[in-house]
């Protein structure tokens, strides 16, 4: 990391850090949340889309994440239920204002066991 100009190895703002894993760089990322933020550094933002392409986004909660995913709970009797059978294409953002920074996840979403999604 060059500590002079404030940037990482790949010219990126140094709080990105020189983490080859954007897995890693969460966890330390959501770690800083959970101590800095008021409520709810698990609080997410979820879009996915209708058939005619329509965008909808809605806040749930990160239940877990590793290399494999991001885990939430939801109600498949739900728009999000609906839209996901149709389309699972989905991205998720995470907003931390304690510390600026957000993250953003562009994938696909899987029905994991009866009530679970993560997206992959
Ligand atoms: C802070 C916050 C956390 C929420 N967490 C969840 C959640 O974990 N799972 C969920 O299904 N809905 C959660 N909700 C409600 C959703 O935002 C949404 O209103 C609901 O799931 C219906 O969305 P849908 O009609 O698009 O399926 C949360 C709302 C807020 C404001």
């Amino acid at each position: 990391m060059n500590q002079k100009n404030g940037k990482n190895s790949l010219g990126l703002d140094s709080c990105f850090e020189d983490l080859e894993n954007p897995i890693d760089l969460f966890k330390k990322w959501f770690s800083k949340a959970k101590e800095t933020e008021i409520n709810d550094p698990d609080a997410v933002a979820v879009a996915t889309s209708d058939k005619k392409n329509q965008p909808n986004v809605r806040m749930v909660l990160l239940k877990e994440f590793s290399d494999k995913g991001f885990v939430f709970y939801t109600n498949f009797n739900s728009k999000k239920g609906d839209e996901l059978k149709s389309n699972q294409k989905a991205s998720m953002c995470f907003h931390w204002k304690s510390l600026r920074r957000q993250i953003r996840i562009f994938s696909s979403l899987e029905r994991k066991r009866k009530e679970y999604c993560q997206i992959v």
